[in-house]
């Protein structure tokens, strides 16, 4: 099975996946596999996808690897029904320089095969699809400018790249656009948001772009989009003390958490509490594992938080992303 992550944290994933008695056999930029297993996990934080029964597939050249993964396609596909569109994914590891545009390359190679050979069914292939969940199509990753992992299924774990926003206050912002298709939801106009560690205000902002009002609490201050948004009240406090009950007379909808500070002690002191005091109906709480073992802080998180659907999105860095 290939499992592919963000480049530069496939020991992150061979740690989370190990417990599960998926061992690593072979890795590289943004990629690792593990000898098949029963099944893809359900639930995972490292990885952004799942390849189940990867096959290897090499070629000396772009038109020799193309005519062999259309073999492989064609042959996998011989019984199969296309009724609408199929996802179609040509990617590569993110280690080699000028491996995009041979992935690119013989996706090209192989759409013009896949043409000629079954035309209807080429026509319906939609390479931008991406979906969370299980999906059949063609997935191929090059893992080398001669090898390709190749699969009919992929498991999607939900993590995509955002579009970013000229009024965005910071690159933060891209982390809760990309949040809200891990929960499903978006803050909505009349619901209330506190923003706890809120400067310079990208998560504030992407909130009452939606129409929210929001509390930025943060001593730092807000700038761009955020700055004298009419949706956007201020507060210069410690987020730890922050009530919202005392604040504004009832619970939030939406608790929005991106604090530099121990994971743990925000763990401890904000989420838990604010979840068993019923302070908020969602959140989205990232935690920065910069100085803590993440193996150990994700254990932690699931123990403690059981329903919480936990992710290293496509826009993190040294920290994840609890949903829920
Ligand atoms: C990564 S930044 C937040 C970025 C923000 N989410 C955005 O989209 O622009 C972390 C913020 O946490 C704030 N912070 C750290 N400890 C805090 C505390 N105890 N109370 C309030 N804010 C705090 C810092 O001032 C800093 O502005």
């Amino acid at each position: 099975m290939l499992f592919r992550c963000q480049p530069g944290y496939e020991l992150h994933l061979e740690r989370e996946l190990r417990p599960l008695g998926l061992v690593m056999s072979d890795n590289g930029g943004g990629w690792l596999q593990t000898p098949d297993a029963s099944g893809a996990p359900a639930d995972l934080c490292f990885a952004h996808s799942a390849l189940p029964s990867s096959v290897e597939i090499t070629g000396e050249s772009v038109n020799a690897l193309a005519a062999r993964i259309a073999d492989f396609f064609l042959e996998s596909a011989r019984s199969e029904r296309f009724e609408g569109e199929w996802p179609l994914s040509f990617d590569c590891a993110g280690n080699l320089d000028g491996l995009g545009r041979r992935a690119d390359a013989v996706e090209k190679a192989f759409c013009e095969l896949l043409r000629k050979r079954m035309s209807r069914v080429a026509r319906l292939a939609a390479p931008g699809f991406r979906a969370p969940g299980a999906q059949r199509g063609l997935f191929v990753c090059l893992t080398d400018f001669q090898r390709a992992l190749v699969s009919r299924e992929r498991i999607s774990y939900g993590q995509r790249r955002m579009a970013d926003d000229p009024l965005a206050p910071s690159r933060s912002y891209l982390k809760v656009e990309e949040a809200y298709g891990i929960i499903g939801r978006e803050p909505a106009p009349g619901e209330t948001v506190i923003d706890l560690g809120a400067a310079p205000g990208g998560w504030s902002y992407s909130a009452a772009k939606r129409g929210a009002r929001v509390v930025a609490v943060d001593n730092g201050p807000l700038k761009a989009g955020a700055l004298d948004n009419p949706l956007i009240t201020h507060l210069q406090q410690d987020a730890f003390r922050f009530d919202p009950v005392a604040a504004q007379g009832r619970a939030a909808d939406w608790l929005f958490c991106d604090l530099v500070e121990d994971p743990h002690h925000v763990l401890e002191n904000i989420l838990l509490p604010w979840l068993e005091r019923r302070w908020c109906q969602r959140y989205i709480v990232n935690l920065k594992f910069g100085r803590v073992d993440p193996a150990a802080l994700l254990k932690e998180a699931r123990a403690r938080i059981p329903s919480a659907r936990i992710r290293h999105l496509y826009h993190d860095r040294e920290e994840f992303t609890l949903v829920g």
